[in-house]
């Protein structure tokens, strides 16, 4: 089969050199030139493990190939699938349509024979009816379909995500595009992933719907850690107590500065958009968001706290500023509101991440930035642990305490133990323990 990407971001390249790596041909289009440029020289623009040597396998394979022509992707294609950003709409929330529906008026232009055009991206409930209208008004000759089909891969570990799905979501009642949508899927079928076929519309909101309910299932945990503040209890031992119960679940119950990224901020303001649009708000959803961006502020007076109440002329050396390890995508990360409200408090902050750095400068520029974790905790009045790399797990601690002013770490991911901390000395606070 010939498979079309457009965009060739997170979801759009990795999807892409997956379906390569299946056995389709695919080509990758992106409108950012430089970025295909770097594809081209195999030059990966994000930060994803396994993916620059997938990529270059498939390339190598000639099954892999990357343009800004958008033309050379759709032609002969039998799907072609949008995957470009669909970040949050300036003041209101709402997801901001304008790149799905401009790439839906180029693939409509360029597209010859029946094509099935794919929603990848994440889009709020109608948009396939929408860009079905797109196209239909663009060519009113073609032949196609508009089919919803959600990505639920996580950053950092993309690929595996991608190659063994809990499911596979396709969302058209067409006969012709569900055959279509089989073909694409077929390799992975070995794997048995559960494949639900459902109309549109639902399933447009199943991709809301779950990203909304995994970020009730953090903030649940992370007010939880507030209560065993509070009160006196263990936060991991009760996720792991309630965690037992199959319907439950354990995953996504790691308490922590609160989720950042570039999906739940953004996908929870569109739902709860949405939803209030439709005269239905999603109450519960619009508490996640709220209580979500007071925790990450709550998180810097947690370090003051630590400090004795007062950062003003003191140093914070901050370990880890993604959103999550194995990724350099800094959307949303708790770091960026903890080191506004640190530095906002008299604070300077000193910080290292493996990945992130170059991102982080251009949004931080007052921090200073380290080579490793041992030079950022460097003459520091405490440290703070925000993103739980695994290079962050087995520190020297006694190295870090002999560079540390006083010996003080706020965990913020609970990696390690708290009797382990203070019988090495350490004035040591982590959430909900
Ligand atoms: P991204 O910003 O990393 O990539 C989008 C790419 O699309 C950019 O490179 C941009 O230049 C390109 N683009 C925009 N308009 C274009 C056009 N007309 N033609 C060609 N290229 C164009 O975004 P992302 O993180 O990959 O997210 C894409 C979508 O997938 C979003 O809706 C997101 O919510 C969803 N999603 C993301 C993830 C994730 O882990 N990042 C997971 C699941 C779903
Ligand atoms: C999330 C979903 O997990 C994916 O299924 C979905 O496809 C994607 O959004 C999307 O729609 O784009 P991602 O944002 O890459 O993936 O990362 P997650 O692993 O879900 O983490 C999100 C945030 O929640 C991070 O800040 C992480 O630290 C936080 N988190 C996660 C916790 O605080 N506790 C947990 O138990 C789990």
């Amino acid at each position: 089969m010939k498979i079309a990407m457009i965009g060739s971001g997170y979801v759009g390249l990795v999807s892409g050199v997956c379906f390569a790596d299946f056995g389709h041909r695919v080509v990758c289009v992106d409108k950012e030139a430089s970025k295909i440029e770097a594809l081209k020289r195999g030059v990966m623009p994000i930060y994803e493990p396994g993916l620059e040597d997938l990529v270059a396998n498939n390339v190598r394979e000639n099954r892999l190939s990357f343009t800004t022509d958008i033309a050379e992707g759709v032609r002969g294609a039998d799907a072609v699938f949008i995957g470009v950003g669909t970040p949050s709409r300036r003041g209101d929330g709402h997801a901001d349509l304008t790149y799905v529906y401009a790439a839906a008026r180029e693939i409509a232009a360029v597209m010859d024979g029946y094509t099935v055009v794919v929603t990848k991206s994440t889009v709020p409930v109608g948009t396939g009816d929408e860009v079905e209208r797109i196209i239909r008004e663009t060519r009113p000759d073609a032949e196609f379909a508009v089919v919803s089909n959600p990505e639920f891969l996580r950053e950092g570990a993309a690929i595996a995500d991608f190659k063994r799905p809990d499911r596979i979501v396709v969302g058209t009642t067409d006969p012709r595009a569900r055959e279509v949508m089989t073909e694409v899927y077929r390799p992975l079928f070995l794997n048995q992933p559960p494949i639900l076929f459902t109309e549109r519309r639902t399933s447009e909101i199943i991709k809301y719907a779950a990203n909304a309910f995994l970020a009730l299932k953090i903030t649940f945990i992370n007010e939880i850690a507030d209560l065993c503040e509070a009160v006196g209890g263990n936060v991991q031992e009760v996720a792991r107590g309630i965690g037992l119960d199959n319907r439950i679940g354990s995953k996504f119950l790691h308490a922590g500065p609160g989720y950042g990224g570039s999906c739940f901020p953004k996908d929870t303001r569109a739902l709860a958009k949405s939803a209030q649009d439709a005269g239905t708000p999603l109450r519960i959803v619009e508490t996640v968001i709220d209580v979500n961006e007071r925790r990450k502020i709550a998180m810097a007076d947690k370090v003051i706290k630590a400090c004795g109440g007062s950062v003003s002329g003191k140093t914070i050396a901050l370990l880890g500023l993604t959103f999550k390890p194995n990724t350099d995508d800094m959307r949303e990360a708790p770091s960026l509101a903890i080191v506004a409200a640190l530095e906002a408090a008299g604070a300077t902050v000193r910080a290292y991440d493996p990945e992130g750095m170059e991102h982080a400068r251009a949004l931080m520029p007052n921090v200073v930035y380290c080579a490793d974790a041992y030079e950022c905790c460097e003459g520091a009045d405490a440290l703070a642990i925000v993103t739980e790399w695994d290079a962050f797990r087995a520190l020297d601690l006694d190295r870090i305490k002999r560079m540390l002013k006083t010996a003080t770490i706020v965990d913020l991911r609970n990696i390690y133990r708290a009797d382990d901390m203070r019988r090495r000395g350490f004035s040591y606070t982590s959430v909900g323990r």
